[in-house]
């Protein structure tokens, strides 16, 4: 008898992709050297750095800090190239083939306005509004505030027909998976991205007495293996409260095939890798991919539109 074809394609707010492990926004994606490497990798789409009005820069550091292999802490103040660069490199990135998307962090809702209408006007595929930027000096991460998110959604109705997604906080309480999904399902939002690093966690070098990061006085972002189950609850959250309706990527903790198909039980369309890609190189995409396959084939799954959501229960 022939084996039973087994695929990772998926298929992310109506947009096709060949396989379901790409790169996550931040990690060595915002140059387009960094952009052209991750379109010649097996990743099944190429994210781009959060973008913000202007290019942002910073001299001072440290920034980041790695925690071994298994993740790192890091603040490193959204810098990037400035949206227009983005719009320019996606029509670059077309020639890869795959999807692409677009990451938005603007500091005020005009800002967002201003990209998202670019970004519609563009070549890229999807666009990933990051309501969930823990590294700006002062301010309040939006997706924490459901009052500043619902202005935000409601000013970016109506941009264009590009599907527009979220990337989201780490929420650690039931009544905030409530409120996000009803603004979410409201709103229209075609996709989520869930979640981006755990906001202001302090580490602390013992033998010199004083923080690791320069900025924030020591506050930075929490990255990798540390943020898997808190990922994996919200995933699940979001898939209980969506109604099928809005497509999941699961980032946080994605290292090899079992900690991806665990996205994918929860409820995950695809999956974004960050600290893997970081610590490794751009063959990570194809590994979890290729490991993911047997861990589908194990379960007798031969899809991940069969396997999505199929946690079982106690
Ligand atoms: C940065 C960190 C984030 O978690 C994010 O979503 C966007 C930018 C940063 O430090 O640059």
């Amino acid at each position: 008898m022939k084996d039973k074809k087994i695929t990772t394609a998926t298929t992310v707010a109506g947009v096709k992709f060949d396989s379901c492990v790409c790169n996550a926004s931040g990690v060595k994606c915002t140059t387009l050297e960094e952009l052209r490497e991750i379109g010649r990798s097996d990743s099944c789409a190429i994210v781009m750095k959060s973008s913000t009005m202007e290019e942002i820069h910073w001299d001072d550091g440290p920034r980041s800090y790695y925690l071994g292999e298994h993740g790192m802490v890091q603040s490193n103040g959204l810098q990037n190239l400035g949206y227009e660069t983005y719009v320019a490199f996606s029509k670059k990135l077309i020639k890869y083939g795959k999807p692409i998307i677009a990451s938005v962090a603007g500091s005020s809702i005009d800002a967002n306005v201003t990209m998202v209408t670019a970004y519609q006007k563009s070549t890229v595929d999807l666009i990933e509004v990051n309501i969930s930027c823990p590294n700006i000096p002062g301010k309040s991460q939006v997706g924490y505030d459901s009052k500043q998110t619902e202005e935000l959604l409601f000013a970016l109705l109506n941009l264009g027909c590009k599907p527009m997604g979220l990337k989201l906080p780490p929420y650690f309480d039931p009544a905030h998976w409530d409120s996000m999904s009803e603004l979410i399902l409201r709103y229209n939002i075609s996709f989520i991205t869930c979640i981006n690093s755990i906001g202001n966690v302090l580490v602390i070098d013992p033998w010199e007495r004083r923080t690791v990061i320069k900025p924030k006085k020591g506050y930075a972002g929490l990255c990798g293996e540390w943020l898997e189950y808190i990922a994996n609850a919200n995933i699940r959250a979001f898939y209980d409260r969506l109604e099928g309706k809005v497509s999941i990527f699961g980032v946080g903790g994605v290292k090899d095939g079992i900690s991806a198909f665990t996205k994918i039980l929860a409820g995950a369309d695809a999956l974004q890798v960050g600290n893997a890609f970081r610590q490794g190189d751009h063959k990570i995409f194809s590994t979890i991919d290729q490991q993911l396959e047997g861990m589908l084939e194990f379960h007798g799954f031969s899809s991940i539109q069969e396997a999505k959501g199929q946690l079982l229960y106690i």
